[in-house]
């Protein structure tokens, strides 16, 4: 099982599409995918179909409820989506560090440190999935930390603007951190995310971007991107028009997905 969470603390840099699109390719191919959606904004579990009062997922780290208890089938069409669990995010998910506080007496006798929770929780998912595919909130939190210390490999989209990059500093000192005490086998991918390539100094910060990390073919800024969300259908299944399908065929290409 490849747990692989998607991050940046940037906000709107497409995160939650890079999931969307990962999970349902994954799931096209014939294999088990668990889409865990840490954001209390939810819009990764409504792209698949499903809204929930108040999420149990603080409850499921705590250990107070099992997978089970947290997990419900995709509610997206196609048949892809047989192979597609959902652990779904609500509102109620802003409250988990407030949570992680109260019980801390308790995590610390399970799993020793909060960073640990999903780890641990994870290994009940073992053998029933072939990824874990981890949807993070657009800031340095507890959800983040807990998303690096499960991971195989953290996917990073980056839009190739100065504040982006400038973000990145932040993100990749929490990744050496988390690597160097938690989680020895981390690994990073960054993907250059909403790229306009008419704009030339777009251009130039891929090509600065490119000098200091291995990056993945891009993904371009396309009006079918978001049509893609909207209509709820990944871009494999859009129409022949739609030229974000040969960005992700390259990038799934390169990432061996
Ligand atoms: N390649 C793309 N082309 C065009 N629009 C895109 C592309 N990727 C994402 N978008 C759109 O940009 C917006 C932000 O994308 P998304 O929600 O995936 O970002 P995010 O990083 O998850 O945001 P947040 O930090 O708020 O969780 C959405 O409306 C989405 O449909
Ligand atoms: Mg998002």
């Amino acid at each position: 099982m490849e747990v692989i969470s998607v991050a940046n603390n940037k906000g709107g840099v497409g995160k939650t599409m890079q999931c969307y699109q990962l999970a349902c390719h994954l799931a096209n191919q014939g294999r088990t995918v668990l889409v865990i959606d840490l954001d209390s904004q939810a819009n990764l579990s409504s792209t698949f179909e499903v809204q929930i009062q108040r999420t149990l997922i603080p409850e499921w780290l705590i250990g107070d409820v099992g997978l089970e208890d947290v997990m419900v089938p995709s509610g997206g069409k196609g048949e892809f989506h047989q192979n597609i669990s959902l652990i779904p995010s609500s509102r109620h998910m802003a409250n988990l560090s407030k949570l992680l506080i109260m019980s801390e007496a308790e995590i610390r006798r399970d799993a020793g440190r909060k960073e640990r929770l999903l780890r641990i929780r994870l290994e009940e998912a073992k053998g029933k999935f072939d990824y874990v595919v981890v949807d993070t909130p657009p800031m340095l939190g507890d959800e983040l930390i807990m998303a690096l210390v499960a991971s195989n490999r953290i996917l990073i989209p980056t839009q190739a603007q100065d504040y982006s990059i400038d973000g990145l500093e932040e993100l990749m000192d929490t990744f050496e951190i988390i690597k160097e005490t938690e989680n020895p086998v981390l690994e990073f991918t960054i993907i250059p995310s909403m790229v306009n390539r008419r704009r030339k100094i777009e251009q130039q910060r891929m090509e600065e971007l490119a000098l200091s990390f291995n990056i993945t073919p891009p993904i371009r800024n396309l009006v079918h991107m978001q049509e893609s969300i909207s209509l709820k259908k990944p871009v494999f299944m859009m129409g022949k028009r739609c030229t974000g399908k040969n960005d992700y065929q390259d990038l799934w290409q390169f990432l061996d997905l």
